[in-house]
Parts: structure tokens; C-alpha cells; sequence
């Protein structure tokens, strides 16, 4: 067993096999040092692993599933084997779904609650207290423009990530002049697997908006926590649409968010198993009920 004074610093992405968090990984890596590598899958984290080596970083790669009960120990367990500890964290594993939360499988949006809420609480709570005591180090947690509102067709998401600004927010006020940093970063559509994976590409909203690079995200993101920043918005457009939901009155907001991630196609979430406009109407869309 290492002693905590003769420990390594290790920057800790979790999410870190694929999009953002891969490139999490290798922007952190040109500062050299260990990065660890979390993720399910073997394949592509021993390919992030191979440019984190590339991109001068020492890759550790471990291979988790964060909706284990016991995630957060084995991953102190394999830090503690390693003789390194958490100096900055960055939660970039996440999930969503588009779709009706009445129609949408019970156990998937749980899963939802579980990995973009519970996993990311519970290593914030776990590593930040250590930071803080050695004043220095932060976390970097992966929110989304969907933080800045409520999201009909899309709920469970918006509202993890609605979770992931408020609590990172109010974090980097807490330890504010320790040292420590905490950046809550809320990229709009990002060219991920992510976007197929949910359902999102399918949606108007995420087909009109334009799509960032994950290298791009992870400079922005990196840069941003650095400088000690709260909020990162990577792009334009993005910062656009955080203030407009700021200002439009919900009255307005919600029933656009529904029609633009609704598709024609898409059942009614009243379980008549018609399309919804058979059931309420294009005109629907607007009512303020
Ligand atoms: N892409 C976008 O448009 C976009 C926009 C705004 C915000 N975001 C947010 O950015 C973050 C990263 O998204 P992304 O686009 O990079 O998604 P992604 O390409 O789907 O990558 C998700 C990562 O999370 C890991 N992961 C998923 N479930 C896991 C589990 N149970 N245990 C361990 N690791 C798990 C995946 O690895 P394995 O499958 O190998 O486990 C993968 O490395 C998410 O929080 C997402 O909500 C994405």
C-alpha cells in the first residue's frame, strides 16, 4: 500500500471509451501525467488508451459498469492499487432517451436517474472532499443546453441534466478560494454516438441545430476549468439557445420543445396507440393545458 503523501495525481474520466470523455482524456493528457480510463467496454478504452500514450499522458484503464452498487469503491480499490489518487474528475458517462416518460420503458429512464444523477453525485461526493483538503484539483461535470429547461418528449434527460448544473453550480460557489474548481460543461448536439443511442438525432431540435466536434467540446471544456470557470457553453449557438430558454416564458418554451423533439410518427402518451396528432391535433401542440 502507497502512503497518500507518496501518491500520484491522476486526472479520472469516467465515460472516457467514447466521444467527449475520450476526448476529455486526451486533451488532459497533453499536460502529461496519469489519466484513468472508466468505461464498460474493453476494446475502445484500450483505444483511448493508446491516445492518451500518443498524446504524452500515462493511460491506466479500468473496466466498469457505474450502475454497480459498489462503482465508487472499486474504482478508489484501483486507484488505491495504483498508488495514485483523484486530483481532477470528469463525469462524462451519461445516458437519454427522446420519447414519452408514460410510454418509455420504466427500468431505461431509471437507468437514466441512476447514471447521470446518482453515479456522478456519488463520485463528486466521493473525490471532491480530498481536493479540497489538498486545495487544488476540481471536476468537470458533463451537462448539457438541455440543464437550462424542462424538456417534454425528452424528460428524464433535461431533467438530469437540469440535476447536473444546479448541484455543479452550486458546488463551485461551496469551494470557491480553496483551490478547487468545479465547471459544469452544457454543449449542445455533439457528433456522438450518443445522439443515436438516444433517439435524439431523430428529433427536429437536434437535426436543426448544428453539430460540435467531441475534440472541439473537450479543448472548450478543459480550457474553461482551468481558467476556473463555473459554466462552459462550447459554440455559438449553444450559448444562443441557453439565453433564449432563459427568456422565453415556459407558457411559450415547452410546447415549442415538445413539437420540435416530437416526430409525426410518435405514439400518443395517452396509450391509445395512435400517432398524436390522431388523438390531439396538430393545434395541440400549442395549448397552454
Ligand atoms: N453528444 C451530445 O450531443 C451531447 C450533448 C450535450 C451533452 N452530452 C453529455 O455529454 C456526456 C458524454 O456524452 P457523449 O456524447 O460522449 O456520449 P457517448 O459517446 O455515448 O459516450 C458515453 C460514455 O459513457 C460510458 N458509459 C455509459 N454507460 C456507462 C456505464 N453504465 N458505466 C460506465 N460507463 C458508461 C460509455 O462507455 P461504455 O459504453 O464503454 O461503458 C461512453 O464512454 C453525457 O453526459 C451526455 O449527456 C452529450
Amino acid at each position: 500500500m502507497t502512503g497518500a503523501d507518496e501518491r500520484r495525481s491522476a486526472v479520472v474520466v469516467v465515460g472516457a471509451s467514447q466521444g467527449i470523455g475520450r476526448a476529455m482524456a486526451t486533451v488532459a493528457a497533453r499536460d502529461g501525467g496519469a489519466i484513468v480510463l472508466v468505461a464498460r467496454s474493453a476494446d475502445a478504452l484500450a483505444e483511448a488508451a493508446a491516445g492518451v500514450g500518443a498524446a504524452g499522458g500515462e493511460a491506466f484503464v479500468l473496466e466498469l459498469d457505474l450502475l454497480a452498487d459498489d462503482a465508487s469503491d472499486q474504482l478508489q480499490a484501483f486507484l488505491d492499487a495504483n498508488g495514485l489518487y483523484c486530483d481532477v474528475l470528469v463525469n462524462s458517462a451519461g445516458l437519454g432517451l427522446r420519447g414519452a416518460a408514460t410510454l418509455l420503458p420504466h427500468d431505461d429512464q431509471m437507468g437514466i436517474v441512476d447514471l447521470n444523477v446518482r453515479a456522478l453525485t456519488d463520485l463528486t461526493l466521493r473525490f471532491l472532499p480530498g481536493m479540497v483538503s489538498r486545495g487544488r484539483g476540481g471536476v468537470i461535470n458533463l451537462g448539457s443546453i438541455a440543464g437550462f429547461t424542462p424538456g417534454p418528449n425528452m424528460a428524464l434527460y433535461y431533467a438530469s441534466k437540469s440535476f447536473v448544473r444546479s448541484f455543479s453550480e452550486a458546488l463551485h460557489r461551496e469551494v470557491h478560494r480553496t483551490g478547487v474548481t468545479v465547471t459544469c460543461v452544457a454543449p449542445g448536439p455533439v457528433s456522438t454516438e450518443f445522439l443515436q443511442k438516444s433517439g435524439a438525432s431523430r428529433a427536429t431540435l437536434f437535426r436543426v441545430l448544428p453539430r460540435l466536434k467531441p475534440d472541439y467540446v473537450a479543448e472548450r471544456a478543459w480550457q474553461g476549468f482551468r481558467s476556473g470557470r463555473r459554466t462552459v457553453v462550447p459554440g455559438a449557438i449553444a450559448k444562443l439557445a441557453s439565453v433564449v430558454t432563459a427568456l422565453l416564458p415556459s407558457a411559450v418554451l415547452l410546447p415549442l420543445i415538445d413539437r420540435l423533439q416530437r416526430r409525426s410518427s410518435d405514439l400518443c402518451p395517452c396509450g391509445s396507440g395512435k400517432p398524436y396528432v390522431k388523438c390531439h391535433g396538430r393545434g395541440g401542440f400549442w395549448s397552454r393545458s
